[in-house]
């Protein structure tokens, strides 16, 4: 995980996109089809799983913790879990690389198991607040030891057994809400979490799914979710479905460049997840359903994407955190809108792999494109389908997203866009780039 020299890459607009795409599997949904999977009894089958970093830090650190887990050559994984409970005191540090959802949904993990565990990261990992996931998991007494400011490297010292806490959320975090609960799983009786704002529900699906009891209401306050702890998890055969994050970069390239037809197979359209279709869709983009269908608990569709004329929009807040990790490319999406896009209510992006706010407005008035930065968000001015002047080298800081933003960018710029080290796309998405020669063919 330890990162190479950088890796530039080059790109200016060249002709359509067109084709059928294939992304790769759920990054929150694989990482968490590998912890269930870990604390089952017995062998668990992952079909689809994201053969990306992210990923195979969650699977280290499981192995390290007891769990075996294997690629088989049919390229399904196995997975033969230690039970809730069972989790072993890993003998190193744990390398979470860039992942901050393997950190802070393994912190929960072993909150509540009698093992102490040191946590450490990448330069971008190294710099993200922890103190979200601290707090509620020392109130049910975990002891966890933080580098200044919270942040990685850390240690946290579990405790058998914790003590069920009922926690409101003060951010829209589905790592933290997922932190909380899977600390509950070996906690004796119920542990609550109250989500005053929707966030992503694939720990609720899937854990339900392993057989553990969880419930769902609607509270005064928000959703409030209940687990019962001392659970123990059956073993699953899981199909991990497309990544709609990952499938948001074609719908955006798709969109902007002219004479294309992209179809993306097999995308995650779980309601958490799709804010970025909804946006793109009031920005008059063309993307078409196609076979709506259930995988493994989640709603799925292939998506047809047609290049069409986009305009600006005020982007609602209340979409933010079904986009959250959309926002990069949705900010590509308005520089070749017609119009100035607003958006706000986003300040969680100023805690992302990178400042996503500040490290996309950089990378965008580079390339030519004017915007306006606020604390919670950014303006833009598009080109109204204009190619962008480009001609400039941008840092993407570590983050995959914005380098991958950043060369769909490219794909609509007269001179090249040369994004500084895109080795960070292997994270989400080892097979980005031979996807875009592919659909470029
Ligand atoms: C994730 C939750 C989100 C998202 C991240 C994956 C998850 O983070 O940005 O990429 O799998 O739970 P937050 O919980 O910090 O919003």
């Amino acid at each position: 995980m330890s990162h190479a020299a950088p890796r530039p890459h080059s790109v200016s607009a060249s002709g359509p996109l067109r084709g059928t795409a294939t992304v790769p599997g759920d990054k929150s949904i694989s990482h968490r089809a590998l912890m269930f999977a870990g604390l089952a009894v017995g062998e668990s089958r992952i079909e689809g799983l994201l053969e990306g970093e992210d990923v195979f830090a969650t699977a280290a650190a499981m192995r390290a913790m007891g769990a075996e887990i294997e690629r088989g050559d049919d390229g399904a994984w196995r997975v033969w879990g230690v039970g809730v409970g069972g989790l072993l005191q890993p003998a190193q540090a744990l390398d979470m690389g860039n992942s901050g959802t393997s950190t802070r949904l393994l912190m929960g993990l072993v909150a509540s198991h009698a093992i102490t565990a040191t946590f450490t990261g990448d330069a971008s990992l190294s710099g993200r607040p922890m103190g979200r996931a601290i707090e509620p998991l020392s109130q049910m007494g975990a002891d966890v030891t933080a580098s200044p400011g919270g942040t990685l490297p850390l240690m946290v010292r579990g405790l058998c057994p914790a003590v069920p806490i009922e926690y409101r959320l003060p951010v829209a975090s589905a790592q933290v809400k997922s932190a909380v609960l899977l600390a509950g799983l070996n906690t004796p009786g119920i542990t609550r979490v109250i989500e005053p704002v929707p966030t992503r529900d694939h720990s609720e699906r899937m854990l339900r799914g392993f057989g553990a009891e969880l419930i769902v209401e609607d509270g005064p306050e928000g959703k409030v979710i209940s687990i019962r702890g001392e659970a123990e998890l059956s073993p699953q055969h899981i199909v991990v479905p497309g990544d709609p994050s990952s499938a948001g970069f074609w719908m955006v390239a798709a969109s902007i460049v002219p004479g294309s037809d992209v179809t993306i197979a097999n995308v995650c359209m779980n309601p958490t997840r799709i804010g970025l279709v909804t946006a793109l869709r009031m920005m008059g983009a063309d993307i078409g359903e196609v076979e709506p269908r259930e995988v493994g608990g989640e709603p799925v569709a292939d998506l047809r994407v047609r290049h069409a004329p986009l305009r600006a929009i005020e982007v609602p807040p209340e979409l933010a955190p079904s986009m959250i990790d959309e926002y990069p490319i949705l900010f590509v999406a308005a520089a070749l809108a017609e119009g100035r896009t607003v958006a706000r209510g986003a300040h969680e992006l100023r805690v992302k792999e990178s400042d996503r706010i500040a490290t996309m407005r950089a990378a965008l008035e580079a390339v030519g494109v004017p915007t306006e930065e606020f604390e919670d968000g950014l303006a833009i001015s598009g080109s109204g389908g204009a190619l962008l002047p480009g001609g400039a080298r941008i840092a993407s800081k570590l983050d995959h997203r914005i380098a991958m933003s950043m060369v769909v960018a490219g794909l609509a710029a007269t001179q090249p866009i040369t994004i500084d080290d895109v080795g960070p796309v292997a994270t989400s998405y080892p097979d980005f780039f031979e996807t875009l020669d592919a659909l470029l063919r």
